[in-house]
């Protein structure tokens, strides 16, 4: 087993060779102390997607706690908050559902002008089998581009939208229409990581609408290229969850998608996100 140690402690074992990693021998229901937040911070950044694993339940307090390490947190433009908790997203399906969150691929919410940098994810009603969420490695989507294709793409910007989305989609879960935002924005659509420097792919099949100074043919024809190449499976990995496991993603180099396939059993958890960069 690919075990690492730490000098906090906390123990660090590979996912897959192409992403992600699973974390244990931390109770994140107690917090974290300076030596662990830089041992997380640090895999973060190398593995792109963290597993916190054998997990209790964290309080909404200690939730968002552990967000605000990473930075200021960020506000869902639409979907319904926990009461009280503004800066929580309940990600909640069940037998009345009519949507579930995150079923097509995507970069939490690509169409603010700021996209999150990252998000953390506790899942504490799962169904019986099935409710995974795969994730997409967009350096290595990058990476496997020819020379030639990197250098059609160099400088493009990318147009991201969420009305399509957005508008009507959150109104069974008590969300007012007219208390939504529908944010846009145009970001590069290859991006470097402010933290790692490495490149990235940076658009994805739910948000992003077009290139700018294209036709809608030509865009759509580079974007549905992009879209099927960045969906390859050798980029990808499947989570499958255990009760109260925590996943904490980085936004700005993956891509992922919630597989609804339990309906009508339920699947419950509590998201919070960390205001990002500006794309770059
Ligand atoms: C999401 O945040 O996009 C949903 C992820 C999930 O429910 O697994």
């Amino acid at each position: 087993m690919n075990m690492m140690n730490t000098t906090s402690g906390i123990k660090i074992q590979k996912f897959s060779p192409n992403l992600g990693a699973i974390i244990t021998d931390v109770d994140l229901s107690k917090g974290v102390n300076d030596d662990q937040f830089k041992d997380i911070e640090k895999a973060f950044l190398e593995y792109q997607v963290l597993f916190f694993q054998n997990q209790n339940e964290i309080t909404p307090e200690l939730h968002l706690k552990f967000g605000k390490l990473f930075g200021e947190l960020h506000m869902h433009p639409a979907a319904p908050s926990m009461n009280g908790y503004p800066e929580i997203f309940e990600i909640h399906a069940h037998k009345d559902s009519k949507v579930a969150n995150g079923e097509f691929w995507h970069s939490d919410v690509s169409c603010d002008i700021t996209p999150p940098l990252g998000t953390m994810l506790q899942l504490h009603i799962l169904p019986e089998t099935g409710g995974d969420t795969m994730f997409s490695n967009m350096y290595e989507a990058y990476n496997e581009l020819s020379n030639k294709y990197k250098t059609l793409l160099d400088g493009l910007i990318a147009i991201h939208e969420s009305e399509h989305l957005y508008k009507g989609r959150y109104d069974d879960r008590g969300v007012n229409k007219d208390d939504i935002k529908t944010p846009a924005a145009k970001h590069p659509l290859i991006r470097t990581h402010p933290i790692t420097g490495k490149k990235a792919i940076y658009v994805n099949r739910t948000f992003t609408t077009g290139i700018e100074g294209m036709s809608k043919y030509e865009s759509s024809s580079i974007l549905e290229f992009l879209f099927n190449h960045c969906e390859h499976v050798n980029f990808q990995i499947r989570y499958r969850w255990n009760k109260n496991d925590m996943a904490f993603w980085d936004n700005r180099c993956t891509m992922h998608r919630a597989i609804w396939d339990y309906w009508p059993n339920e699947r419950k958890g509590r998201r919070v996100t960390i205001k990002g960069d500006k794309p770059i």
